[in-house]
């Protein structure tokens, strides 16, 4: 890694975290969380667990250009996407990904192998709230057009990238209220972006290994939202 020396692009006044921050504070909450939840499953399976947390912290880094697009960031009576097109939010939001591979790669710390795991974590994935809100039969107008994980490293940000949005929205939607909802959820979660063909190009280290890391989704995520109460990260970040 090229980031091991004098500088650390993981400290919290790196001059980059310190612009995410101040730029987009729910995002950059919701990329702490997932930088310890991935380091937590990269130590237990073995894994390497800084080049997890680096991707945890960087992979929306791209939203910094515009904040206020992404629910985390939004206040409770705001929601630019209340007038506008569903194309056109979703043209406008898909753009972070190519922003955080801009930023990325203008930062001589950062790794290419960093830019490129960041670059695949939407793969091809369905935006479904803005392909609901359309109308359209064509899911694919609606879909990602990003590369999909190449390595289990970026398998795994993906699914904790999936898991993280997708508990907290049920859970602040008063779908999710207990710690089997949670786990229920990993489960659908898990198999939808397996029957999706997101991780078609991953090679799985083995099926112990796969069981292990639903244990420990299983288990940090039921202690990250144990209160399960409504989770607002422009307040508390
Ligand atoms: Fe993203
Ligand atoms: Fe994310």
């Amino acid at each position: 890694m090229k980031d091991d020396q004098s500088v650390d692009i993981l400290d919290l006044n790196y001059p980059l975290l310190v612009k995410f921050k101040e730029a987009s504070p729910g995002t950059f909450a919701h990329s702490k969380i997932l930088s310890e939840l991935l380091e937590k499953i990269g130590n237990a399976l073995g894994l390497n667990s800084r080049k997890l947390k680096i991707v945890g912290f960087y992979h929306d880094i791209g939203k910094t250009v515009t904040p206020i697009l992404y629910s985390e960031n939004q206040p409770a009576d705001y929601n630019p996407h209340d007038t506008l097109e569903p194309w056109v939010s979703f043209a406008l939001v898909s753009g972070h990904v190519a922003h955080t591979v801009q930023i990325l790669l203008t930062d001589p710390n950062i790794d290419r192998e960093i830019v490129d795991i960041c670059s695949q974590h939407h793969g091809t994935t369905l935006a479904a709230c803005f392909f609901k809100k359309s109308g359209s039969e064509d899911e694919n107008a609606f879909r990602y057009a990003t590369q999909r994980p190449q390595s289990f490293e970026a398998a795994l940000l993906m699914m904790c990238d999936h898991l993280e949005a997708r508990i907290r929205s049920e859970i602040n939607s008063g779908k999710i209220t207990n710690k089997e909802g949670i786990e229920n959820l990993i489960d659908i979660v898990f198999n939808y972006l397996v029957d999706d063909n997101q991780f078609d190009d991953v090679a799985i280290p083995s099926f112990r290994v796969l069981r292990k890391l639903k244990v420990i989704l299983k288990l940090e995520f039921s202690e990250l939202y144990k209160d399960h109460k409504r989770i607002d990260y422009t307040k508390d970040s």
